[in-house]
């Protein structure tokens, strides 16, 4: 095995190969390169989201609106037969190197406790299932998402293991198992308390389409959205959400609170999405202050939601940018998870460049906004959010534009 050059993780701006069997190609390379040869081995792609509408709504058992972007995760993969794991990075130094039935069980803080922690959640589904991989592999990831921007690498990284091991091993996991394990990878292992909207948005991504899901009885439908009439851009701060799994983690407790405070007013609630607003103005008092603002967010932006639903399938395209730009109000000033540096893109879509709407997306604390521009607005809008900004901060933000992705899949 030879170590391969570490690249610079991806940008959102740079040009990417529209061709992706191309760019997949390039990784086979790269797979032989690392691994001594691409006899045999299999190569995959596995999308990147953005969250349109529902912020922070999954775990709270809320409806999400996200959408796949033609962005994602290059996985190259082998099988081996001595029983050894081997899983390398274009992105990083460290390799991941153990036997398939000895796997390490806490985390190691590497980027390889994604794939890893998917090892073990197949596992913990079925013993057979580790059975079969007993023989060991060798996997390259890479791909041309940036990585922590908001637009979910960590379920991309998920989603795309589990689908290749199912491809390669013949595991015949059904599409809602390969995203359950990809959670659980998230959830047990790795330790995020992340709700079930990334995978769901990846594993299940239609082209064209943005997926409509229910969190709380995880039930899902695709909905169109008109693209010869409205376009979604992506910019990105640029700022790295250091913070940002101790203070999601943190939401995730007090919306937990707020529940729990509150569900005695409201018998038949099983999640905060139950709780509604006569409930949260009659009691909402007793709620410290910080729990209250988690609260509101929740009952009204569960509201906002089921607007921006029909909005979307009425084509009302105003009034869903504007549920959008509510949507980024809230989590500035009742949720705590914007920053200034997304505060400012945002004014900068809407007020001067005349986007539909705009948000922070993902989690937040820094990474991506997303815009809804009205087909053909593509360019001003762009010319003034990336203006301001570079007036602000001195740089120029990167910039893409997205249609609506399909999920994860083989490519030759
Ligand atoms: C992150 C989490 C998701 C969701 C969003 C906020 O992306 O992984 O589960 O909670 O934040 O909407």
């Amino acid at each position: 095995m030879s170590s391969l050059p570490t690249l610079t993780p991806p940008s959102l701006g740079e040009s990417v190969a529209t061709d992706l069997s191309e760019s997949l190609g390039a990784h086979r390379g790269a797979f032989a390169q690392c691994f001594g040869s691409a006899g045999g081995v299999r190569t995959f792609f596995s999308p990147g989201r953005v969250n349109l509408f529902g912020g922070h709504l999954d775990y709270n058992g809320g409806p999400v609106l996200p959408t796949a972007i033609d962005r994602g995760t290059f996985v190259a993969i082998r099988a081996r037969e001595d029983g050894e794991v081997r899983m390398v990075s274009r992105f990083a130094e460290a390799e991941g190197r153990f036997k398939a039935t000895e796997l390490p069980v806490s985390p190691r803080g590497e980027w390889y406790d994604y794939p890893l922690g998917v090892l073990l959640a197949l596992a913990r589904l079925d013993e057979s299932m580790a059975e079969r991989m007993a023989g060991g592999f060798d996997v390259l990831f890479g791909g041309n998402l940036p990585v922590g921007a908001g637009l979910s690498s960590s379920a991309s990284i998920c989603v795309g293991t589990t689908f290749a091991l199912d491809a390669v091993f013949g595991l015949g996991l059904d599409p809602v198992q390969r995203v359950e394990a990809a959670l659980d990878a998230e959830r047990s292992f790795v330790g995020v308390k992340c709700g079930i909207m990334d995978p769901y948005a990846v594993g299940f991504a239609r082209p064209k389409h943005v997926l409509w899901l229910d969190c709380k009885d995880e039930t899902f439908e695709h909905l169109p959205m008109d693209f010869d009439r409205v376009s979604i851009g992506v910019v990105d701060t640029g700022i790295q959400r250091r913070l940002a799994r101790g203070e999601f983690n943190r939401r995730v407790t007090e919306c937990a609170a707020a529940f729990d405070a509150l569900r005695i007013y409201a018998p038949e609630a099983r999640v905060l999405r139950d709780i509604n607003r006569a409930v949260l103005s009659e009691h909402g008092y007793e709620l410290d202050a910080d729990l209250l603002r988690r609260a509101t967010h929740v009952v009204e932006e569960v509201e906002r939601t089921f607007v921006a639903r029909e909005a979307l399938l009425s084509g009302d395209l105003e009034t869903l940018g504007r549920c959008m730009t509510e949507t980024h109000a809230s989590l500035r000033d009742r949720y705590d998870c914007s920053c200034e540096e997304l505060d400012v893109l945002v004014h900068a879509a809407t007020e001067l460049g005349g986007a539909l709407g705009a948000r922070l997306t993902g989690a937040g604390f820094g990474g991506c906004a997303v815009m809804l521009i009205a087909a053909g607005d593509e360019q001003r809008v762009s010319e003034a959010v990336v203006g301001e900004y570079e007036r602000r901060y001195g740089r120029r933000p990167p910039i893409a534009f997205f249609q609506g992705d399909e999920g994860p899949r083989e490519i030759a």
